[in-house]
């Protein structure tokens, strides 16, 4: 870890569209590029092949550092073998947000974390690269968008894989995460004081980058 290698953090709610900011941001820089979220998801699934008590915080703070957790090739590896897929499933992410709220867990993951910030840059995405992973960056962003509108991005997520919902279950399921998220102890999901607050309900994605550029230049 390089700590005068430039940080800019991306945080916000689900279907707030980060990622894809996150990742368009980084291949214009040329920098590299950190998902935090995958890497709680990884250390998700591997807590659940080692059938590991999902509430033992001390047990699964001290299974993280012996995980080899690596993003290469356009993939999320666990030990040497491709997790991609199955890091995105239902019984991973519910796992995942679990071990999400346990301080210890996210103490032990502060440096995974940390070690991705490497030269010429990084950009981070997540919940709380700019308020704890990365409190030291240059350029710090929230993106946010209206329930509603999370909901319809993810309701059109879900049918282009085939997969139907109802739009009302989904913003119920939305506000609820939203509410824990934002009142749970450890790390809840705020912007950071020095962040800059986007709401990308009306925009499209250009319009968002183009923001975030005008920001950062
Ligand atoms: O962004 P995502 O959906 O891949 O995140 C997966 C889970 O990890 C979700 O429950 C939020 C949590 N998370 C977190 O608590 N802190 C982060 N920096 C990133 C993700």
């Amino acid at each position: 870890m390089n700590e005068q290698t430039l940080v800019i953090t991306i945080d916000g709610p689900a279907g707030a569209g980060k990622g894809t900011i996150a990742c368009r941001l980084a291949d214009k820089l040329g920098w590299h590029m950190l998902d935090s979220g995958a890497i709680y998801r990884v250390a998700a699934l591997a807590a659940l092949r080692q059938h590991l008590d999902l509430q033992d915080e001390t047990t699964l703070a001290a299974m993280i550092p012996t995980l080899q957790i690596e993003f290469k090739q356009g993939e999320a590896w666990l030990d040497g073998v491709i997790v991609t897929g199955e890091i995105r499933n239902e019984t991973c992410a519910s796992a995942t947000s679990q071990i999400a709220a346990l301080p210890a867990v996210r103490a032990a993951l502060l440096e995974v974390q940390r070690h991705f910030q490497q030269a010429p840059g990084l950009v981070a995405d997540g919940r709380d690269m700019g308020t704890v992973v990365f409190p030291e960056a240059s350029h710090k962003f929230y993106l946010t968008a209206s329930a509603e509108i999370r909901a319809e991005r993810r309701l059109k997520q879900l049918s282009e894989q085939g997969l139907s919902a109802k739009l009302c279950d989904l913003i119920q399921d939305i506000n609820a995460r939203d509410e824990r998220d934002a009142n749970r102890p450890v790390a809840p999901l705020k912007p950071a004081d020095d962040a800059v607050l986007i709401d990308t309900s009306s925009l499209d994605q250009d319009e968002v980058f183009a923001a975030v550029l005008h920001h950062i230049a």
